[in-house]
């Protein structure tokens, strides 16, 4: 029966792989879905729950630079369809150690499409319409100015070690669509927030200092624009370029919602602040505003210009960033458990080396208020 799948989903214990994965789960009772993961500090079991190993799921932990539990995998499972989500994936974390990003991004990304060629080429068993689908960033496209949106054919300028070595992933995909005929697509997608994003990425981190009472880290002057993306959308989006995309292409997703960060992390405030009061000073989050020095090479706009994918697929962004922010932070709220077992992990050490100058005095920041540098 056509619409069956074997897919195997690389970091599916991450922030969009497990939305990809509890989508599926729902919405595609006939896929029969392996998660491959490292349980990298990313990586968390509990982004599953409630999703049963059984007929249809199965949960392997390793490493997708380990060519020989992946070249298994495809052996055993009769696996034909390919959702590449594992990677590291924090521009900050890329900037003081770049070396995990160029092996699991580069490295892990080639040994998943060597494996993808025997199997699906090699072998004397051809299994029906494989696909790899690699997802990626918009940022390979480097930083716009004032005006423009990326596309499809956007020359690739990346501009952090993070997004080179998805840049080298994508062009790797690539090579193997035209070299080899495996069947690639590669989607290049925009900022993406929702349940279960790790607390290092600026949304989730605003919630929980917001929540807390704690300063907000603000980069340089916090004009810098993202194009954000629901979740949902983004998975939605994988879906339709699995169910009707083409081999060989690229699709760039988008939310067509570009914001500020400032806009951002003061709408954050504002929310918090509607939900559950001001707290016992009595003073609005936004006053908890801290701008610090800027991250290095700080891309200053992206802006992903979807048209493709909606002319061709028939995909549009359904979540409005009022909505989706609001169905976030009140996931968030909801699931205070699963952001503090994390807080109170080794992301503490993380926090304590990449904020340092919030470390002393976290509640009354002293410096680089925006009405201080006004
Ligand atoms: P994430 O950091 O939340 O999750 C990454 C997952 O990959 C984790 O579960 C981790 O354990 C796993 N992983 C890392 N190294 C591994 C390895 N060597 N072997 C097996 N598993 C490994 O990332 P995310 O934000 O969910 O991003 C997923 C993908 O989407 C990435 O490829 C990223 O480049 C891309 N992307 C992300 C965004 C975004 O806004 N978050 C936007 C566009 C594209
Ligand atoms: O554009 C897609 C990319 O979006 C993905 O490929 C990446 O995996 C994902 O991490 C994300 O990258 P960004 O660097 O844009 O996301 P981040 O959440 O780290 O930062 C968003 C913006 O907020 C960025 O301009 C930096 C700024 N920022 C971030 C943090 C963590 C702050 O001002 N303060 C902060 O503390």
């Amino acid at each position: 029966m056509k619409n069956k799948r074997t897919v195997l989903v690389t970091g599916g214990c991450g922030f969009i792989g497990a939305n990809f994965v509890r989508l599926v789960h729902a919405e595609k009772p006939g896929w029969r879905v392996i998660t491959l993961d490292k349980l990298t500090y990313a990586g968390n079991l509990k982004n599953l729950e409630g999703i049963a190993e059984g007929e249809s799921y199965r949960f392997v932990r390793g490493d997708i630079c380990d060519g020989e539990l992946v070249a298994s995998l495809f052996r055993t499972e009769g696996i034909d369809t390919v959702v590449h989500f594992a990677a590291e994936s924090h521009v900050d974390r890329s900037i003081t150690g770049p070396g995990a990003f160029i092996r699991t991004n580069i490295d892990g990304t080639f040994t998943l499409l060597e494996a993808a060629r025997q199997s699906w080429l090699g072998g004397k068993k051809k299994v029906a319409e494989p696909c790899f689908l690699h997802v990626s960033t918009d940022e390979v496209y480097g930083s716009l100015g004032a005006t423009g949106k990326f596309t499809e054919t956007t020359a690739y300028d990346p501009r952090s070690p993070y997004s080179a070595s998805k840049a080298s992933s994508d062009h790797l995909a690539s090579a193997y669509f035209h070299t080899y005929g495996l069947p690639v697509r590669i989607t290049n997608c925009s900022n993406n927030y929702g349940p279960y994003q790790f607390p290092e990425k600026l949304i989730p981190l605003i919630f929980n200092n917001a929540l807390n009472h704690r300063a907000l880290p603000v980069y340089g002057d916090g004009r810098n624009i993202r194009d954000w993306l629901f979740v949902r959308d983004h998975c939605e989006a994988i879906v339709r370029v699995l169910d009707k995309g083409k081999d060989g292409q690229c699709y760039n997703i988008g939310g067509n919602n570009e914001k500020e960060n400032i806009e951002v992390v003061s709408l954050i405030c504002d929310l918090l602040d509607a939900k559950l009061g001001c707290g016992t000073s009595g003073q609005p989050r936004r006053s908890l505003i801290t701008f610090v020095p800027d991250r290095l090479g700080h891309d200053r706009r992206y802006a992903i210009d979807a048209t493709k994918i909606s002319e061709q697929l028939g995909w549009q962004p359904k979540a409005t960033f009022e909505r989706g922010i609001e169905e976030t932070i009140d996931w968030y709220l909801a699931n205070r458990q699963w952001v503090e077992d994390i807080v109170n992990g080794s992301y503490r050490e993380y926090y304590a080396a990449m904020y340092k100058q919030l470390a002393s005095g976290e509640s009354r920041p002293k410096i680089n208020r925006r009405e201080e540098q006004q």
